[in-house]
């Protein structure tokens, strides 16, 4: 299913997400930092994170993913890079983590699973740990998906309350998908931190 838009990433040389890009520009290179990639695709961001030194465990349900994770990773990261052939449904809990990046991904989480998601989510990342991301709004095209899960500011927002939010932005514009579909876009874009006293 996600073929098209892994070869179109790959074609273009996407840079990484800009939810992404801004959180590394937060952390300074620290030994073991680990991070999460939530639905990790051909790995753009994941090779960002490994770039940065971080330890990376990539997961996704599309078993393709760790192909292309493996064609393209460079030896001397390898040992830093773990993957987990796994849909978000059925994950049991995340070890801890310095960063969970969960680029255009969590929307695909079936709405009945993604409370259990979520807290599994901001139970895995340490104080003064990071998450960023992507939500998808009700507005956008695909709402009448019930098997995605939607959000409106309200509930996005409320995700976030032990965390400081760094960066929000709502955005609801015309576009494309990668593979040239004309769709409505409602995404919320995230950077928060978690304060240092909640779990
Ligand atoms: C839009 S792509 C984003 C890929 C990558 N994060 C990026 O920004 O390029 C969504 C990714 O989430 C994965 N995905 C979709 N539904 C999923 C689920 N329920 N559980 C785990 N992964 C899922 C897909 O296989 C795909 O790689």
């Amino acid at each position: 299913m996600w073929k098209a838009h892994y070869d179109k990433i790959k074609k273009e040389k996407h840079p990484p997400a800009y939810t992404l890009s801004q959180t590394l520009n937060l952390i300074s290179s620290k030994d073991k930092f680990k991070a999460i990639d939530l639905g990790c695709g051909n790995g753009i961001d994941t090779f960002a994170m490994l770039e940065k030194g971080f330890d990376v465990l990539a997961i996704d349900k599309d078993s393709n993913a760790q192909l292309l994770l493996q064609k393209q990773i460079s030896p001397k990261d390898m040992v830093r890079l773990n993957f987990q052939n796994s849909s978000f449904e059925s994950l049991d809990e995340l070890p801890s983590a310095d960063l969970v990046n969960a680029s255009f991904s969590l929307p695909f989480c079936h709405p009945h699973q993604f409370e259990k998601l979520w807290l599994n989510i901001i139970n895995c990342i340490s104080p003064e740990g990071f998450f960023c991301g992507h939500f998808f709004g009700s507005k956008d095209s695909w709402s009448s998906n019930s098997d995605m899960t939607f959000h409106n500011l309200q509930t996005v927002k409320k995700l976030f309350e032990g965390f400081e939010l760094l960066y929000f932005e709502e955005t609801a514009k015309n576009g494309k998908t990668l593979s040239g579909k004309e769709k409505f876009w409602h995404v919320f874009h995230v950077v928060a931190k978690k304060h240092h006293s909640t779990k």
